[in-house]
């Protein structure tokens, strides 16, 4: 990739932010979050595609035209929230970042980039200060895995991880929630219903992700929650196997965690851990058999972590059940939260120190 030279925090003046892709299930969210995290923005910038340039969206009362995407309309701007794709990120995010703004990109285009920070800011903040213009930000599966397994990884080293995912119709945007629910009307209604969106109709039915597969026979999502967590948790030689499936859910990835460990890892203890975790919410009931559902998170922050348990397999492993809002804390809330840490007081005066000086004690305040 081509980016600027040197990284740089966000000014401290009302900021010109532009959301790319601000038509889209996780655009959407974002202009609802700058709105609740009182995000200082000055100006804000819509754009998406040439469909939709010229169309009015109200914004804090202040009706805003979104533009069809162009290098002109990335001038002036302080930080770009983009989520429009992985071809238009690899096209568009240097252009942004060589025009001065800070890019936080919700796509997969930069987050193996080795120059590329990847960060979940409760998890790898520290990350973020080695940007050069564009900052990636994690897959929604990752990003709610990783709440998780930091944790347990700070008090004892993890020696693999097996998980599969059930992951929602929001994670293929917008328009394939639309599906569901006009696909679930369909055949309630005795008739045959036939998707154009995702590949399979997911009304009463489920189907591995069909993300492309490779020569392994994983598919590129379940790469990605290798890989990604790998990078984002420091851990390059970390043991992951993830199976990825859609299910007809609206919104919220749900994802059961096996977790092996170098050694014996106490529930009790695992449990207190992941109840004080910063951006996890404890929410096991075993009496009452009530634990983390999509309806539970669904529009919340957290991520709801549940039914931990002894692996009764192996001596050093724990079972646990963990649901997350992925177009929130998986897309748009992360993103939005690193250019909250960008803005960090502690952050910025870490960013002024040498290289290798900040920890990531230092930082992250914001989050
Ligand atoms: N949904 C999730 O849970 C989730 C989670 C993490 C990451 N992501 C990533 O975030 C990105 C967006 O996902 P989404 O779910 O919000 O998708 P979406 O609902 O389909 O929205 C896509 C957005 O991209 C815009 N776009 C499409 N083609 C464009 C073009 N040629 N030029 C400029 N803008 C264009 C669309 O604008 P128009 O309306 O004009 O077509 C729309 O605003 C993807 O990279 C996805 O992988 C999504």
């Amino acid at each position: 990739m081509s980016s600027t030279s040197s990284f740089h925090p966000l000014p401290s003046r009302p900021l010109t932010v532009a959301v790319l892709g601000a038509t889209g299930a996780v655009g959407q969210e974002l202009l609802a979050l700058l709105t609740e995290r009182r995000f200082p923005v000055g100006e804000l910038r819509l754009l998406a595609s040439p469909r939709s340039a010229g169309r009015r969206l109200v914004w804090q009362g202040r009706e805003l035209t979104i533009e069809a995407v162009s290098a002109a309309a990335f001038e002036g701007v302080d930080v770009v929230l983009a989520s429009a794709g992985g071809s238009i990120s690899r096209r568009w995010a240097p252009v942004a970042a060589a025009a001065g703004a800070v890019v936080i990109d919700n796509s997969s285009a930069f987050r193996l980039d080795p120059e590329v920070p990847l960060v979940v800011p409760e998890v790898n903040p520290e990350s973020a200060l080695g940007h050069r213009g564009i900052i990636a930000n994690p897959n929604c599966t990752t990003i709610l895995l990783t709440l998780a397994l930091a944790p347990l990884q700070a008090r004892r080293p993890i020696r693999r991880v097996v998980v599969s995912t059930y992951q929602s119709a929001s994670g293929a945007g917008a328009r394939a929630m639309e599906e569901l629910r006009k696909l679930s009307r369909t055949v309630l209604d005795g008739g045959e219903p036939v998707s154009e969106v995702l590949p399979h109709s997911l009304a009463f039915n489920l189907f591995l992700h069909n993300s492309p597969l490779q020569p392994s026979g994983y598919c590129e999502e379940e790469l990605k929650m290798l890989y990604e967590t790998r990078k984002i948790m420091a851990l390059p030689e970390l043991r992951l196997s993830a199976t990825c499936v859609r299910v007809p859910v609206l919104r919220a990835h749900s994802e059961a965690v096996n977790i092996e460990f170098e050694q014996p890892f106490p529930v009790e203890e695992a449990r207190t851990l992941l109840a004080e975790a910063p951006g996890v919410e404890l929410l096991e009931d075993f009496a009452a058999n009530r634990f983390p559902m999509p309806t539970d998170v669904t529009g919340r922050d957290p991520v709801a972590v549940g039914r931990i348990r002894q692996d009764l397999s192996d001596p050093n492993a724990l079972e646990l059940w963990l649901c997350g809002d992925q177009i929130r804390k998986g897309a748009a809330l992360n993103a939005v939260q690193i250019a909250e840490l960008l803005l960090d007081p502690a952050w910025r005066e870490a960013a002024a120190q040498p290289v290798g000086a900040p920890s990531a004690s230092t930082v992250g305040g914001a989050v």
